[in-house]
Protein backbone atom coordinates (compact mmCIF):
# COMPACT_ATOMS: atom_id res chain seq x y z
CA UNK A 1 0.00 0.00 0.00
CA UNK A 2 2.39 2.23 1.17
CA UNK A 3 4.56 1.70 -1.69
CA UNK A 4 1.61 2.09 -3.85
CA UNK A 5 1.29 5.76 -2.79
CA UNK A 6 5.28 6.59 -2.55
CA UNK A 7 5.09 5.50 -6.57
CA UNK A 8 2.19 7.53 -7.59
CA UNK A 9 3.92 10.89 -5.84
CA UNK A 10 6.92 10.19 -7.53
CA UNK A 11 4.71 9.69 -10.64
CA UNK A 12 3.34 13.41 -9.80
CA UNK A 13 6.80 14.50 -9.35
CA UNK A 14 8.06 13.54 -12.32
CA UNK A 15 5.39 14.62 -14.74
CA UNK A 16 5.59 18.50 -12.83
CA UNK A 17 9.01 18.11 -13.26
CA UNK A 18 9.22 17.76 -16.90
CA UNK A 19 6.24 20.11 -17.51
CA UNK A 20 8.72 22.66 -16.07
CA UNK A 21 11.47 21.78 -17.82
CA UNK A 22 9.04 21.91 -21.07
CA UNK A 23 8.18 25.69 -20.44
CA UNK A 24 11.84 26.77 -19.92
CA UNK A 25 12.69 25.65 -22.88
CA UNK A 26 10.12 27.07 -24.74
CA UNK A 27 9.76 30.40 -22.91
CA UNK A 28 13.44 31.28 -23.94
CA UNK A 29 12.45 30.23 -27.87
CA UNK A 30 9.05 31.76 -27.97
CA UNK A 31 9.41 35.85 -27.44
CA UNK A 32 11.44 37.01 -30.26
CA UNK A 33 9.57 35.21 -33.22
CA UNK A 34 6.10 35.58 -32.35
CA UNK A 35 6.43 39.13 -31.91
CA UNK A 36 7.83 39.50 -35.10
CA UNK A 37 5.46 37.36 -36.76
CA UNK A 38 2.46 39.70 -34.82
CA UNK A 39 3.93 42.75 -36.14
CA UNK A 40 4.58 41.76 -39.71
CA UNK A 41 1.18 40.01 -39.22
CA UNK A 42 -0.76 43.73 -38.70
CA UNK A 43 1.72 45.63 -41.23
CA UNK A 44 0.55 43.51 -44.28
CA UNK A 45 -3.75 44.00 -42.82
CA UNK A 46 -3.21 47.60 -42.41
CA UNK A 47 -1.54 48.25 -46.16
CA UNK A 48 -4.31 46.07 -47.50
CA UNK A 49 -7.17 48.42 -45.42
CA UNK A 50 -5.33 51.52 -46.57
CA UNK A 51 -5.79 50.32 -50.48
CA UNK A 52 -8.99 49.55 -50.29
CA UNK A 53 -10.37 52.54 -49.01
CA UNK A 54 -8.06 54.39 -50.98
CA UNK A 55 -9.50 53.48 -53.88
CA UNK A 56 -12.82 55.41 -53.40
CA UNK A 57 -12.18 58.16 -50.63
CA UNK A 58 -11.85 60.96 -53.14
CA UNK A 59 -15.16 61.06 -54.21
CA UNK A 60 -16.95 60.67 -51.31
CA UNK A 61 -15.19 62.74 -48.97
CA UNK A 62 -17.58 65.71 -49.40
CA UNK A 63 -20.32 63.23 -48.80
CA UNK A 64 -18.91 62.18 -45.47
CA UNK A 65 -18.49 66.11 -43.99
CA UNK A 66 -22.80 66.10 -43.72
CA UNK A 67 -22.83 62.98 -41.47
CA UNK A 68 -19.56 63.77 -38.86
CA UNK A 69 -18.99 66.94 -37.05
CA UNK A 70 -15.43 69.17 -35.59
CA UNK A 71 -15.92 67.58 -31.89
CA UNK A 72 -15.45 64.23 -33.34
CA UNK A 73 -12.23 65.43 -35.37
CA UNK A 74 -11.00 67.36 -32.13
CA UNK A 75 -11.08 63.70 -30.35
CA UNK A 76 -8.83 62.62 -33.35
CA UNK A 77 -6.35 65.38 -33.15
CA UNK A 78 -5.25 63.80 -29.78
CA UNK A 79 -3.11 61.62 -32.67
CA UNK A 80 -2.08 64.45 -34.03
CA UNK A 81 -1.17 66.29 -30.96
CA UNK A 82 1.94 65.32 -29.64
CA UNK A 83 3.52 66.30 -33.16
CA UNK A 84 1.30 69.33 -33.92
CA UNK A 85 -0.50 72.87 -32.30
CA UNK A 86 -2.86 73.92 -34.44
CA UNK A 87 -4.52 76.68 -32.02
CA UNK A 88 -0.88 78.70 -32.31
CA UNK A 89 1.41 79.03 -34.82
CA UNK A 90 4.18 77.23 -32.95
CA UNK A 91 6.07 74.31 -34.41
CA UNK A 92 6.99 71.03 -32.41
CA UNK A 93 8.03 68.24 -33.98
CA UNK A 94 5.89 68.67 -36.98
CA UNK A 95 4.60 72.14 -37.79
CA UNK A 96 1.42 74.35 -36.88
CA UNK A 97 -1.31 73.11 -38.52
CA UNK A 98 -3.30 76.51 -37.97
CA UNK A 99 -4.14 78.33 -41.37
CA UNK A 100 -3.87 74.96 -43.25
CA UNK A 101 -4.86 75.75 -47.04
CA UNK A 102 -1.44 76.90 -47.52
CA UNK A 103 1.44 75.52 -50.34
CA UNK A 104 2.47 72.13 -48.70
CA UNK A 105 5.53 72.56 -46.37
CA UNK A 106 5.40 76.59 -46.32
CA UNK A 107 4.51 77.42 -42.98
CA UNK A 108 7.36 80.09 -41.97
CA UNK A 109 10.27 78.70 -39.80
CA UNK A 110 9.62 74.91 -39.98
CA UNK A 111 12.34 73.16 -41.70
CA UNK A 112 10.21 70.70 -43.57
CA UNK A 113 11.96 67.89 -45.47
CA UNK A 114 12.88 67.83 -48.87
CA UNK A 115 9.86 65.55 -49.85
CA UNK A 116 7.23 68.19 -48.47
CA UNK A 117 9.80 71.48 -49.47
CA UNK A 118 9.28 70.40 -52.99
CA UNK A 119 6.16 68.87 -53.31
CA UNK A 120 4.70 72.27 -54.98
CA UNK A 121 0.63 71.31 -54.20
CA UNK A 122 -1.40 73.32 -52.33
CA UNK A 123 -3.19 71.82 -49.76
CA UNK A 124 -7.24 71.40 -49.60
CA UNK A 125 -9.25 68.47 -48.97
CA UNK A 126 -8.59 66.02 -51.60
CA UNK A 127 -4.67 66.52 -51.12
CA UNK A 128 -5.39 66.05 -46.80
CA UNK A 129 -7.67 63.28 -47.56
CA UNK A 130 -5.60 61.29 -49.44
CA UNK A 131 -2.28 62.60 -47.24
CA UNK A 132 -4.05 61.58 -44.37
CA UNK A 133 -4.90 58.26 -45.23
CA UNK A 134 -1.49 56.94 -45.93
CA UNK A 135 1.28 60.03 -45.54
CA UNK A 136 4.41 58.15 -46.64
CA UNK A 137 2.68 56.59 -49.90
CA UNK A 138 0.75 60.19 -50.92
CA UNK A 139 4.26 62.18 -50.34
CA UNK A 140 7.24 59.39 -49.99
CA UNK A 141 9.99 60.32 -48.01
CA UNK A 142 8.42 62.71 -46.28
CA UNK A 143 9.36 62.65 -42.58
CA UNK A 144 5.84 62.57 -40.29
CA UNK A 145 6.23 59.29 -38.30
CA UNK A 146 2.46 58.73 -38.48
CA UNK A 147 0.91 55.46 -40.16
CA UNK A 148 -2.52 57.01 -41.37
CA UNK A 149 -5.90 57.10 -40.84
CA UNK A 150 -7.66 54.33 -42.49
CA UNK A 151 -11.39 55.46 -41.95
CA UNK A 152 -12.38 58.25 -44.27
CA UNK A 153 -14.92 58.89 -41.44
CA UNK A 154 -12.04 60.11 -39.21
CA UNK A 155 -10.57 61.59 -42.29
CA UNK A 156 -13.84 64.16 -42.86
CA UNK A 157 -13.86 64.74 -38.97
CA UNK A 158 -10.42 66.02 -38.55
CA UNK A 159 -10.54 68.42 -41.95
CA UNK A 160 -13.43 69.51 -40.39
CA UNK A 161 -11.45 70.14 -37.36
CA UNK A 162 -8.75 71.44 -38.67
CA UNK A 163 -10.33 73.88 -41.37
CA UNK A 164 -11.82 75.65 -38.07
CA UNK A 165 -8.23 76.58 -37.25
CA UNK A 166 -7.90 78.27 -40.74
CA UNK A 167 -8.15 82.23 -41.32
CA UNK A 168 -10.38 81.62 -44.24
CA UNK A 169 -11.99 78.39 -44.22
CA UNK A 170 -13.54 76.35 -46.90
CA UNK A 171 -17.21 76.04 -46.75
CA UNK A 172 -17.46 72.01 -46.01
CA UNK A 173 -20.54 71.51 -44.80
C1 LIG B 1 5.06 61.62 -34.79
C2 LIG B 1 4.78 62.97 -35.11
C3 LIG B 1 3.58 63.28 -35.99
C4 LIG B 1 2.28 62.87 -35.83
C5 LIG B 1 1.70 61.93 -34.77
C6 LIG B 1 1.52 63.53 -36.86
N1 LIG B 1 2.36 64.30 -37.64
FE1 LIG B 1 1.80 65.48 -39.19
N2 LIG B 1 3.74 65.97 -39.54
C7 LIG B 1 4.81 65.57 -38.76
C8 LIG B 1 6.04 66.06 -39.33
C9 LIG B 1 7.45 65.84 -38.79
C10 LIG B 1 5.67 66.79 -40.49
C11 LIG B 1 6.62 67.45 -41.49
C12 LIG B 1 6.90 66.42 -42.57
C13 LIG B 1 8.04 66.77 -43.52
O1 LIG B 1 8.61 67.88 -43.47
O2 LIG B 1 8.35 65.89 -44.33
C14 LIG B 1 4.22 66.72 -40.58
C15 LIG B 1 3.47 67.34 -41.57
C16 LIG B 1 2.09 67.38 -41.60
C17 LIG B 1 1.30 68.13 -42.55
C18 LIG B 1 1.82 69.03 -43.65
C19 LIG B 1 1.86 70.45 -43.09
C20 LIG B 1 2.40 71.53 -43.99
O3 LIG B 1 2.73 72.59 -43.47
O4 LIG B 1 2.53 71.33 -45.21
C21 LIG B 1 -0.03 67.92 -42.24
C22 LIG B 1 -1.23 68.47 -42.93
C23 LIG B 1 -0.03 67.02 -41.10
N3 LIG B 1 1.26 66.72 -40.74
C24 LIG B 1 -1.19 66.58 -40.47
C25 LIG B 1 -1.22 65.67 -39.41
C26 LIG B 1 -2.44 65.17 -38.81
C27 LIG B 1 -3.82 65.64 -39.16
C28 LIG B 1 -2.06 64.26 -37.86
C29 LIG B 1 -2.93 63.40 -36.97
C30 LIG B 1 -3.97 62.66 -37.61
C31 LIG B 1 -0.61 64.20 -37.87
N4 LIG B 1 -0.14 65.06 -38.82
C32 LIG B 1 0.16 63.40 -37.03
C33 LIG B 1 4.75 64.82 -37.61
C34 LIG B 1 3.61 64.18 -37.13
Amino acid sequence: MNKIIVSIFLAIILVLGINKITDAIFYVEKPEKSAYQIDSATTVASTTSAETSSENSDSDIMALFAGVDSAAGKKIFSKCSSCHNIANSKHKIGPSLKNIWRKAGSAPEYKYSKALSSYGKTWDVAELNGFLLNPKKWIPNNKMGFAGLKKPEDRAAIILYINEFSDNPLSLK
